[in-house]
């Protein structure tokens, strides 16, 4: 079932006013602190969301190489598993095919929404599930290490990563999640095949799903939550999206 968002920053106040920087910020991170996403509403059209991003650590290119990425449909991509099209994504963390660290934010935000149903991006906290982990499995988690492939789409790019890391790793007393569907590679009695479905089921019934107006800016802490998009038909959608090393 989907849930409406809850952490949401209002750009300007309620008088209209744009919210001092540091205002912003700090309420920003008290924000992401707690839910681990933060949806900014009330973008007026100076506001630049590049410069907003730089304060949260140093930008991690997009496959393509361009820092800010365009999430929208391209041409000759309908046939794949890829955010360049319209069909829906499955629950993930991004930059598990990445050989070391996956970003710590993810930032998009909206030029053009999607009109009619669908095109919510939906996220989803792992905190209560990693912290329902016996030791027995998190251990398993943090010591086994798996293969990752790419998606189609981006093997289509012509970059085909491959790489080997846990699902869980701890990062000075932080756990960085690594997660996929259909990327993972796994045979079917693995314990990571049983999590999958396990949390693929939990997203199903407790996302947060994001609708986009324009302008809206949404972040989250990659280490922390999986993310998903549910399909849509309205071609014209456009995000532009940033990743953010923190
Ligand atoms: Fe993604």
């Amino acid at each position: 079932m989907a849930h409406s968002p809850i952490s949401i920053l209002s750009r300007v106040d309620f008088n209209g006013h744009p919210l001092t920087e540091e205002l912003l910020s700090r309420t920003f991170q008290q924000l992401m602190d707690e839910h681990g996403y933060v949806l900014l509403c009330n973008v007026p059209e100076e506001f630049d969301p590049v410069r907003f991003c730089r304060a949260l650590g140093t930008f991690v290119p997009n496959y393509t190489g361009a820092v800010v990425g365009d999430v929208r449909p391209e041409p000759g991509m309908d046939d794949v598993y890829h955010a360049g099209n319209t069909r829906p994504l499955t629950p993930h963390s991004e930059g598990y095919d990445f050989a070391f660290t996956p970003p710590r934010y993810i930032a998009l935000w909206c030029i053009t929404p999607a009109s009619g149903p669908g095109g919510e991006t939906t996220l989803m906290d792992t905190r209560p599930l990693v912290g329902a982990l016996t030791d027995v499995e998190r251990k398993q988690l943090l010591e086994t290490d798996y293969a990752w492939k790419t998606t189609e789409g981006v093997q289509r790019l012509g970059l085909d990563l491959k790489t080997r890391h846990p699902i869980l790793e701890d990062r000075d007393g932080r756990d960085i999640v690594r997660f996929s569907c259909n990327n993972l590679i796994r045979d079917d009695d693995d314990f990571a095949a049983e999590l999958q479905s396990r949390w693929h089921a939990a997203f199903d019934r407790d996302h947060v799903a994001v609708e986009y107006h324009e302008r809206d800016m949404l972040v989250w802490d990659n280490w922390r939550l999986l993310h998903a998009r549910n399909a849509f038909s309205d071609r014209s959608r456009h995000l532009r999206r940033i990743q953010i090393a923190g």
